[in-house]
């Protein structure tokens, strides 16, 4: 029996050392300022611009119309055709082609009185006192001879501003307009209206803002948002959307350079057509006036889909990858450099970084990559060639050797948090390291507060090994908040606003306190809880049609905490995706072969369960998504089975847990089986153990992440700390051999009441950093870091 004399002297001894834990600093940064390590590198912190979610055509793109040249789909998409007499139509013709890079017109077949009106992308931005240039391609045919009146008009019908096209004739012509906006409305759209009999062809109908970033064209001020992100480089154009669904549709430069109207418009892959009003140029040019270094993705011959070009036909490719090199840089008497010079750059771009592929592996990639490194760098010996490595794991090809090998990770804030370390032990011998592609995509909201910190922990890592990790940029850059293909992305925007996720302030509160030279930090931290993982149930597909029934979840206890009941309706469940969802013989189906359809069931209070219940595949690329711990509609938790277009399981949480060779056929029914405990999943499937791993194996992580360097020009010492914990963390920064300080700085904080927090268009700067001075005496100074926080002092010394 316990004695409550021990009892209350341990009670008191416990605050005792609560108590001083709380005087004395909990963690310490010592910064050894007089033992100076590597140079910072210059490229560091660079942006990652992929065509996905709409970030080109419809956003940094600002063409205002969508489906402008009527390319979209076999019917007038996005445009609607009213006809007063009622006999009139409007429909896709590709007998009377503009040009053979755009087969397709609009054929108006008028009896009467007709308008077209085009929303653009979910409303287009007009504002007051701003001029629009509309141009269109028309021609006409039977005895049509009516002007066009072309007015801009705002949300409730009534006229921004106005102007008449007439004169049209039987050839193709191109006809423009200036018009003046007399009032302001961000959901504005565009009406061509006429009256008379005949055919009326359109094609090419544009309208843009004459106001642009730096007058090259782009959207003010989405391009003022990268801007204020200072890139030293610019990853471009992909990511998935260069290596295209399928052979037809990979990314080819030379399709997207000249006059718009003959670039050729391409299926993306993120699901929609894209315009190439963002081409090869464009993207050049963005990078000149941004100060960044171009690094262009070229396709090497392998597509989504598993299937790539024959070895004998890689000619194109090799000749694709050489020709993108000589129009950024060649002379003007150069063929490629002479296009070049005429499209308004007589100057070199001065490409040095090539990347070839995307996430591509394998033995289709140990062939491609000598034969268009080993091209490139015969002709080209400076060029800068970056290695793709596949997501899955495959070893890379080690001949030629890359100069630079480019990583991705995709996790969870604590599988960053871990990383934070892992480039302590990288070889100094081998290629440079690029990290093209991360973000927290696991317990990740829209983009919250805890993403950020996971990807800052990771940061100070990269930072303190940037003797290894040459470059890094975040992904995806862009998406407008009305088609998210992908979650998170770190600018997201409408027709009129944007706002950055918090993980924007941390890319930002990074590349402007870059520092030119490392200062070795060595951190004492104290250990942070993860919180357990949670959330609800679901099931889903990609690609792919499929039916599910007897779905039960059953409490550690045997308490059934869900049984499905296919008999009537589907109350209780969340479809999510735009699948074409149904009961049919008391199972759920769903039928629309598109990506990333789910339906949710359950509590997100839910922590620890089993998941059971039956999958048949009916038709399609892929197999089954079984959906566990979701607690946004956007969570990407789940066992993907015959994933990868039906040749792999794994576990995804962000990124790709465990993956194993697996297909799954159709029209059979499979037994599914998730034991579910804590982060320990195990996966069953017809009664075998697949997968049986501890996502997060460790429950704890170290609370405080740190890197340090030393800004030349001003002569700041610059400490950057990350606290992952709840709670504040007193720390001791000590400045070890710091010679000159001036005891004054500032310091930049990024942080917010909850982890979970997030910015929106509405409150865009909910989560985003405060600045401070401080003062400080000697070399030593203990600071409060707020819980769930990221901070960057800039200590200032007399060299300033
Ligand atoms: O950034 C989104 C996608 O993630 C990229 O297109 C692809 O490279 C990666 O898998």
């Amino acid at each position: 029996m316990t004695n409550t004399k021990t009892l209350l002297t341990s009670v008191f001894i416990l605050a005792w050392l609560h108590s001083a834990v709380a005087v004395r600093a909990q963690a310490t940064i010592k910064v050894q300022v007089d033992q100076p390590g590597h140079p910072v590198s210059p490229t560091l912190w660079g942006i990652f611009f992929e065509d996905i979610n709409l970030s080109a055509d419809g956003g940094l793109y600002p063409e205002l119309v969508r489906n402008r040249s009527f390319e979209d789909a076999n019917e007038p998409q996005f445009w609607t055709f009213k006809d007063s007499g009622g006999s009139g139509s409007a429909a896709i013709d590709n007998s009377h082609s503009l040009n053979p890079s755009n087969p397709h017109c609009l054929c108006v077949k008028a009896n009467g009185a007709f308008s077209l009106q085009n929303q653009g992308y979910w409303g287009m931005n007009i504002v007051q006192g701003q001029k629009y240039k509309l141009s269109l391609a028309a021609r006409i045919e039977g005895g049509f001879s009516s002007p066009l009146t072309i007015r801009i008009l705002d949300v409730a019908g009534k006229e921004l501003a106005s102007g008449e096209i007439s004169g049209l004739t039987k050839d193709w012509s191109y006809y423009t307009l200036e018009l003046t906006a007399s009032a302001s409305d961000p959901k504005a759209s565009l009406e061509i209206a006429s009256a008379g009999k005949g055919e009326l062809f359109l094609d090419m109908v544009s309208l843009m803002p004459e106001t642009t970033w730096k007058n090259h064209g782009l959207r003010t001020d989405l391009a003022g948002a990268l801007d204020n992100l200072h890139p030293s480089f610019v990853r471009f154009p992909g990511g998935n959307w260069v290596e295209g669904d399928d052979i037809a549709h990979m990314y080819h430069w030379k399709y997207t350079i000249g006059n718009v109207d003959s670039r050729i418009p391409l299926w993306n892959t993120w699901g929609y057509n894209t315009t190439q009003g963002l081409g090869f140029y464009e993207y050049l040019q963005l990078c000149e006036d941004l100060g960044a270094e171009p690094l262009f993705d070229i396709n090497c011959g392998m597509a989504l889909n598993g299937i790539s070009v024959p070895m004998d036909q890689m000619a194109p490719w090799v000749n694709d990858a050489l020709d993108a090199i000589e129009y950024a840089n060649g002379p003007t008497n150069s063929y490629w450099g002479g296009l070049r010079a005429r499209a308004g750059h007589p100057a070199p771009f001065n490409l040095k970084y090539m990347e070839i592929g995307n996430e591509n592996g394998g033995p289709d990639y140990h062939q491609r990559w000598p034969l268009l490194a080993n091209a490139i760098r015969e002709k080209y010996p400076d060029m800068k060639l970056i290695m793709t490595t596949s997501l899955t794991g495959y070893p890379y090809p080690k001949n030629p050797k890359p100069d630079i090998i480019d990583e991705h990770y995709y996790e969870s804030p604590e599988s960053f948090m871990r990383r934070a370390h892992q480039y302590d032990h990288y070889n100094r011998g081998g290629p440079k390291i690029f990290v093209g592609e991360y973000a927290v995509t696991a317990k990740s909201g829209l983009g919250n507060l805890r993403a950020a910190l996971g990807e800052a922990a990771f940061m100070t890592g990269i930072e303190r090994n940037s003797d290894v990790v040459a470059m890094a940029s975040y992904a995806p850059l862009f998406v407008n908040v009305n088609h998210r293909a992908w979650n998170p992305d770190l600018i997201n925007f409408d027709s009129s606003r944007w706002y950055g996720i918090p993980s924007y302030y941390v890319q930002q509160m990074f590349s402007e306190n870059r520092g030119d030279v490392t200062l070795p930090v060595q951190v004492d931290s104290p250990i942070a809880v993860i919180p357990a993982s949670k959330g609800m149930i679901g099931v889903g597909t990609w690609n792919t049609e499929a039916e599910f029934k007897d779905i039960k979840v059953t409490a550690p206890d045997g308490e059934t905490l869900f049984a499905s009941d296919f008999t009537t309706n589907l109350d209780g469940w969340k479809l999510l995706g735009g699948g074409h969802w149904d009961i049919t013989d008391g199972q759920l189906r769903q039928t629309a072969e598109k990506e990333f359809i789910r339906a949710l069931a359950g509590k997100p209070s839910w922590t620890d369960y089993t998941l059971t219940l039956k999958a048949r595949k009916l038709g399609g690329r892929e197999g089954f998504l079984i959906l566990f711990h979701i607690v946004n509609d956007d969570d990407r938790t789940w066992w993907n089975l015959g994933g990868w277009n039906n040749t792999q399981d794994a576990l995804e949480n962000g990124g790709v847990i465990d993956p194993k060779p697996g297909r799954i056929e159709t029209g059979r029914w499979y037994d599914i089986r998730l034991e579910i405990s804590g982060n320990h999943i195990m996966c069953y499937l017809d009664g075998h153990l697949v997968h049986n791993i501890n996502y997060e194996s460790d429950q704890q992580v170290a609370a405080l992440y740190s890197s340090a360097s030393r800004d030349k020009k001003t002569g700041d010492l610059v400490v950057k700390a990350v606290n992952v914990s709840a709670n504040p963390l007193k720390t001791e920064i000590n400045l070890s051999g710091a010679k000159g300080l001036t005891g004054k700085g500032l310091a930049t904080v990024l942080t917010s009441a909850t982890p979970a927090d997030e910015n929106t268009l509405d409150n865009p700067t909910k989560v985003s950093p405060e600045q401070e001075t401080i003062n400080f005496d000697g070399t030593t100074l203990t600071r409060s870091l707020p819980g769930n926080s990221f901070t960057v002092l800039r200590l200032h010394t007399e060299s300033r």
